[in-house]
């Protein structure tokens, strides 16, 4: 299981070095197209972060840390974490008036990262998470642009699967991770130890199919009906914001072409 970086992080891992340069060149050709497109507001460009961005990248996470006030929602990501980030993933910027108003990571399981589940063998685990956006930038759907990007970026560069992590208790991450296709598949202490759940994303090769099971999702405590459901097979895919907030679950099949999981 991915860990918190050493101090002295592990060599490139050789696998990851091939993996990463292809991500890198996927996430450009992305950004080129994009900006092409104009589909971007006019005000935001989004680059990729180097070294040279570390100590404006760990002031948005404790900051963001600072305002949810409740350990567990976001993880704590030291300045070596970032590096390693940089130097095994990539690291999207959105900024404007040449500040920066967030990031959002990607990077290829193998090398010194693990995937947060077995891969399911049909080829290259893309893994990301840890989106953290100035206020001045939330609620205008930016997390699930870059989501969506990240996700076009790995199946461009030929990876079979995304895997993420969200608090079960972080109800605009998880739902903007649900609204992008990826379902949840598992519940696991990860990271930090507090509850994590865990979503997959396979660009189509499963679909939800049979009942809808909805179930409420309290904002703390350890889900062990959630847990049980998962157990059992089923996956969620969709949240609705009611009180309390519900997951809604089903079944999961193969198919030969489709959506993953498909968006609420
Ligand atoms: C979680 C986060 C990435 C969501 O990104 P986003 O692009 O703002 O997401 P959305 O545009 O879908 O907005 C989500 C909700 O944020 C709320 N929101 C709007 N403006 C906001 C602001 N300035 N501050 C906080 N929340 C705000 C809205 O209520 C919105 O809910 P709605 O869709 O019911 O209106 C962002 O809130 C953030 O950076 N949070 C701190 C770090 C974090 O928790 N990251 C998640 C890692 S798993």
């Amino acid at each position: 299981m991915m860990a918190m970086p050493r101090e002295d992080p592990p060599p490139h891992g050789a696998a990851a070095a091939p993996d990463q340069a292809r991500l890198t060149q996927a996430v450009r050709a992305v950004l080129d197209r994009q900006g092409q497109a104009q589909t971007l507001p006019p005000d935001i460009r989004l680059r990729l972060a180097g070294p040279e961005d570390i100590s404006v990248l760990t002031a948005l996470n404790a900051d963001a840390i600072r305002e949810w006030g409740r350990a567990g929602l976001f993880m704590p990501m030291p300045e070596a974490f970032f590096g390693e980030m940089i130097r095994d993933g990539i690291i999207l910027l959105p900024e404007r008036a040449g500040k920066v108003q967030g990031y959002s990571i990607a990077f290829p399981a193998g090398g010194g990262h693990p995937p947060f589940l077995p891969a399911d063998g049909h080829g290259k685990t893309g893994l990301m998470f840890g989106t953290a956006l100035d206020p001045a930038l939330r609620g205008q759907g930016w997390q699930l642009r870059l989501i969506r990007l990240r996700l076009e970026a790995f199946q461009e560069a030929g990876f079979a699967e995304a895997q993420s992590t969200v608090s079960p208790f972080n109800t605009p991450s998880l739902r903007n991770l649900l609204r992008a296709g990826f379902c949840v598949t598992a519940l696991k202490t990860l990271l930090d130890k507090h509850p994590r759940f865990v979503l997959q994303h396979d660009f189509g090769r499963t679909v939800t199919t049979g009942p809808k099971h909805g179930l409420p999702l309290p904002q703390n405590g350890d889900l062990p009906d959630h847990a049980a459901l998962l157990a059992d097979g089923f996956v969620a895919f969709g949240l609705e914001k009611s009180k309390p907030v519900t997951l809604f679950y089903a079944a999961r099949r193969h198919q030969d072409q489709g959506t993953g999981c498909p968006p609420t």
